[in-house]
């Protein structure tokens, strides 16, 4: 990898993993949808799919003022938490467990989008790319909403229907 000389090349490094990382996240989402078995759960992780397309788009839109090509760079952080929700989609688990650990590992990527965002929208700050910034900024409010909107699922729902299940298996072992 050429040598890092500026906050400039730094920035474009972080987009260039950004880019990748958002690919393998729109790879895994369908898969992850499937996998879930709470209607509201599946839906949210269908609507995130779609949000997604379009941070790849700001994205691209990013590299274009920065006069640079769209190109992604391998991202090792991502490629193993989406192998880690892969392997939590192979689990055998009760469905309701399974959807809890869904949104454990849904939440595990948000937060390495919203680290990762906030890290570029800070430099595009300092650098004076306001338009840059801004676009950047978009990708993080949805990353922020999406990791909250999985917490009140989690809280609301999915977590609640997972302790009953296991109360379940403990009435029926009683029995
Ligand atoms: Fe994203
Ligand atoms: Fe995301």
């Amino acid at each position: 990898m050429a040598k890092l000389k500026s906050l400039d090349d730094l920035l474009v490094h972080e987009l260039q993993d950004m880019y990748d990382a958002e690919k393998q996240i729109m790879k895994a989402l369908p898969k992850m949808a499937r996998a879930a078995t709470h209607p509201k759960l599946r839906a949210a992780f269908e609507e995130h799919l779609e949000q997604t397309e379009g941070q790849i788009e700001r994205l691209e839109q990013v590299f274009k003022l920065l006069g640079l090509p769209a190109k992604g760079k391998k991202c090792d952080g991502m490629a193993g938490l989406i192998e880690e929700g892969k392997k939590m989609m192979e689990q055998d688990a009760e469905p309701s467990v399974k959807d809890a650990a869904l949104i454990a590992a849904a939440q595990k990527v948000e937060h390495y989008e919203i680290a990762s965002y906030g890290c570029v929208c800070t430099y595009a700050e300092m650098l004076g790319y306001e338009q840059v910034h801004d676009l950047l900024g978009q990708n993080l409010e949805e990353e922020e909403t999406t990791d909250e909107k999985l917490t009140i699922l989690a809280e609301s729902v999915i977590n609640l229907e997972a302790e009953e299940a296991d109360d379940t298996e403990e009435e029926e072992v009683s029995r």
